[in-house]
């Protein structure tokens, strides 16, 4: 099983901008979206709890994601949806920044 990805270099994903990683890739059978805001990095599953969107295209701003089809918005550190359209939580992922490089612990 794949315990770690690298993701790439601090400095790879811009502030307010986001990597998926495919699900081909996360061995989890779904997409993972890598997001930066603010110096900070996080992980959640990049499909959308309520419909058919990535939320890595979504606006990334003060911990949280706004998915880009119906603004449901998601706690970027927890998955937690924090307002409606969207009703379920998506999974969130442990990232680690070491040294200069981003890893990401899928599952
Ligand atoms: Fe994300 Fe509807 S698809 S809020």
């Amino acid at each position: 099983t794949i315990t770690k990805i690298k993701i790439g270099a601090v400095g790879d994903i811009e502030d307010g901008e986001a990597l998926v990683v495919d699900a081909e890739q996360t061995g989890t059978g779904e997409p993972i979206a890598v997001f930066h805001d603010e110096g900070e990095y996080f992980a959640l599953n990049d499909r959308c709890s309520h419909g058919e969107a990535s939320l890595a295209d979504g606006w990334i701003e003060g911990g949280q994601v706004e998915c880009p089809l119906h603004s449901g918005k998601f706690c970027l550190r927890t998955g937690s949806v924090l307002s409606m359209p969207a009703t379920e939580d998506v999974a969130a992922h442990k990232v680690e920044v070491e040294g200069d490089e981003i890893w990401l612990y899928p599952g």
